[in-house]
Order: structure tokens, then sequence, then C-alpha cells
């Protein structure tokens, strides 16, 4: 079998609507709007249940019951607290790199503090997943801290996973309303089918390779703009739009340009994302008490995008409404797309076990549209 070098099979660009793996985890339906986790649908999870427990649920495929989700809680605080030799390379990266390529940067380095990095087995590979997810927070609040020239500040066992990512990132204790808006949008975030980044850490586990690799990729994965990084390029347009009145206009030269509108669009969803659903009703929760004319401007180009665009499938997606929640809650702009990560980390770490379970490599193949060949060596003092 030849690397392909014939049409003779469809190319299919981007692997798009290439079937390539088996989940029992997440379930996308783009033509109706839906998320669900193993079963439950999104919105019964933000309201009823907490990242926690979601987290637990991608993982092992059940609701836990009370003795299993105390086990889980128990553990995930146990492994917040970072080792000194990472609060250290935190503080030493500080300011210099854009938070993503530092998240990157620290999850690799935990793999040099571990000396069971290469034991591939799954209970092994389950117990990096864990503690990965357990010092997520940390990290990304620590990395917000240091980037925004502040004291970094140590989990609180008092308070649950999405209190205390907004704790030490913040340094203030969150309201119930700013807890529960911090822990829907880590739900929200938490698996969402075969996207970029996912596929990135099943094609790194798929090596055999561990862990701290597979979550290394994804979150490489997951900082280009076309992925999670539209979150913080989404607000930042929002506000370079400014006034109401001018959206018209500077989206009429984005659009004549051919400029994709970050926050707009998506490969499966042909409808309003649930995710952008659930979050406006936030964006407007703070824009009502903060008073900001942020989010008319965001109403007014959502309109606009929609009237232009909606026919074709393009509307907000999760990234159009997260920043602005994120931005009213004391959050830095350059720390939206860790905040995404924090909240996949259990979707990354799920799929990634499930897949290691009927581990195929990916190993697609390329059409070669280069020279046939073969091409006759000329030493280099020879070329022209
Ligand atoms: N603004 C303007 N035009 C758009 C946009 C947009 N945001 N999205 C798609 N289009 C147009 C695109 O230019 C193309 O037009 P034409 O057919 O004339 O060339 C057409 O729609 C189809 O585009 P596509 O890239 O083939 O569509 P896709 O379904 O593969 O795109 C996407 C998905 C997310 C890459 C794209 O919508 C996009 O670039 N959006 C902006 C970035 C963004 O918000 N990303 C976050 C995605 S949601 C969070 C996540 O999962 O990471």
């Amino acid at each position: 079998m030849n690397e392909g070098s014939e049409a003779k099979e469809e190319l299919r660009r981007g692997l798009e609507g290439v079937l390539a793996a088996e989940t029992r985890i997440g379930y996308v339906n783009g033509s109706d709007g839906k998320l669900f986790y193993r079963g439950y649908e999104i919105n019964s999870l933000v309201e009823q249940s907490n990242y926690e427990e979601v987290s637990y649920l991608l993982l092992y495929g059940h609701l836990p019951k009370r003795g299993e989700y105390e086990e889980y809680v128990k553990r995930l605080r146990e492994e917040m607290p970072l080792p000194d030799e990472v609060l250290s390379l935190i503080k030493n990266i500080g300011g210099r790199t854009h938070p993503m390529s530092a998240l990157r940067t620290v999850i690799s380095y935990l793999s040099v503090l571990d000396s069971m990095e290469s034991d591939s087995s799954t209970k092994n590979q389950e117990r990096i997943g864990i503690s990965l997810i357990a010092r997520m927070p940390s990290i990304v609040g620590a990395i917000h801290r240091v980037y925004s020239g502040k004291e970094i500040i140590k989990p609180d066992p008092e308070l649950g996973y999405a209190s205390n990512f907004f704790y030490m990132s913040t340094g203030a204790r969150p309201d119930p309303v700013e807890s529960k808006i911090m822990d829907t949008a880590l739900i929200i975030h938490a698996d969402h089918g075969m996207n970029a980044s996912t596929f990135s850490a099943l094609v790194t586990i798929s090596t055999m390779a561990d862990m701290y690799s597979a979550i290394t990729s994804a979150i490489g994965t997951l900082k280009g703009p076309l992925h999670g990084g539209a979150n913080e390029r989404a607000l930042k347009m929002i506000q370079s739009v400014g006034r109401p009145e001018n959206a018209e206009k500077v989206l009429k030269v984005m659009t004549d340009k051919g400029e994709r509108v970050m926050g707009f669009g998506h490969r499966v969803y042909k409808v309003y994302d649930p995710r952008a659903k659930i979050l406006k009703r936030y964006a407007e929760y703070f824009a009502e008490r903060k008073g900001n004319e942020t989010f008319k401007t965001a109403q007014i180009i959502e309109e606009l995008m929609i009237n232009k665009y909606g026919e074709r499938g393009i509307f907000p997606n999760v990234d159009f409404y997260s920043g602005m929640i994120y931005d009213a809650m004391g959050f830095r702009t350059e720390i939206f797309t860790p905040i995404f990560a924090t909240g996949r980390i259990s979707g990354w770490v799920a799929r990634a076990l499930e897949y290691s379970t009927e581990n195929r490599l990916f190993r697609p193949k390329a059409l070669y549209v280069g020279e046939k060949g073969p091409r006759k060596y000329i030493p280099i003092q020879d070329r022209d």
C-alpha cells in the first residue's frame, strides 16, 4: 500500500466528516444544537450538577454515588497544591510568554517530576490524568497571578473546584452567583466531541505515549484562534467595535475583507451553540449589574451576523460570550483560553483513557501531489 499518490479515494481535508473512533463519552447534535455528556443533556448538568461530578461522569460513565463522589473530591483536593519546583517554574516564566504557552510548558514539566511517567498501564495513566485534572486550576490560577504581577495563592481546601479556581486566579472568594457561573463555564467546556485538541490528545496517546504528552499536545492545539484561542479574540473584537452604533460599519468592513468574525461558526453546530445560549444569560446578568455597553454591542454584532450568515449555518459559538463573562469576573484576556483548557482537561483525559483501551495507532494518509520523479540529484556547486 502506497502513501496516496492518485486520488482514487476521496480526499477529506481536515478529516472533515471522517469517523475515526468510537466513543461513549459525549455527543454533539449539531443540527438540533444539543450537547450530551454520557447521555445527560448539558442544560440538566449545568442546573443540577457541579464540575467535580461531571468530571467523574466523563471518566467513569455514571454519576458518582455519595461515597464515590467524596473519595473523588478528596483525591482532587489532595492533588491540588503544586510542588515548589512548579511554582518556581511559573514564576520564572513570568509574563514573558502567552499563558497558553506557559501552561503547555508546565504540564510538560510535571512529567519530569514523575518517575512513573512512562508506565503505560491504564491504572497509571488514569492516576496521571486525575492529578492533572486536580492541578489544572492551581496551575492556571498561578499563571494568571504571575502574569498579572501578583503573588501566587495556594488552594483553599474549604472551596470546591470552580470556586478554588476563581479564588486562586483573582484573589477573591467568589459570591454564590460567581461560583455558579465559574462552575457552569467549566462544565460546558468539559467535553465536545472529536474537536481538534481532543483529537490531538488521542493521536498522541495512540502511539502509547504518556498522559502528560497527550495533554501537552492538546494544549498546543487548543491555543490556535480557530479553536480555543477564539474567545480572547472575540472579546478584543467586540471591545474594538466600541459603542453599539459602530457595530454595523465595523462588521461590514470586516466581512467585506473576508475576515472571519471570531466567536461565530462551528464545524458541527449549524444552529445556535447550546453553550453560547447558556453563557449569553450570564453575560446579560453581568451587563445589568455592571452597566457597561459591551453586551449591547455584542448583541448587535450577533443580530447582524445572524442576518447575514444565519442561512449558511453561522451562529454564535461558545467563544462569543465566554470572554465577556470572564472579563466581568476579573480574569485577564490572555487567560481565557487557559480557562477553556481547565474545563476541557476532564474530556481530554476521559477520551484518551477510553481510546487507549482499544488502541489503534492514528496514521491517515496524505495525497501526494508533488513531483513524481525520480529527479536527478544535482551537486550544490552545479545548481543555478
Ligand atoms: N466569520 C465569517 N465567515 C465565516 C465564519 C466566521 N466566523 N465561519 C465560517 N465562515 C465562512 C467561511 O469563510 C466560509 O465561507 P466560503 O464558503 O465563502 O469560503 C464558510 O463560512 C465555511 O467555512 P469553513 O471554515 O469551511 O466552516 P467550518 O464549519 O469548518 O468552520 C470554524 C468552523 C470554527 C473554523 C469557523 O466557523 C471559524 O473560523 N470561526 C471563527 C473562529 C471561532 O470562533 N472558533 C471557535 C470555534 S468554537 C470553540 C471550539 O470548538 O474551539
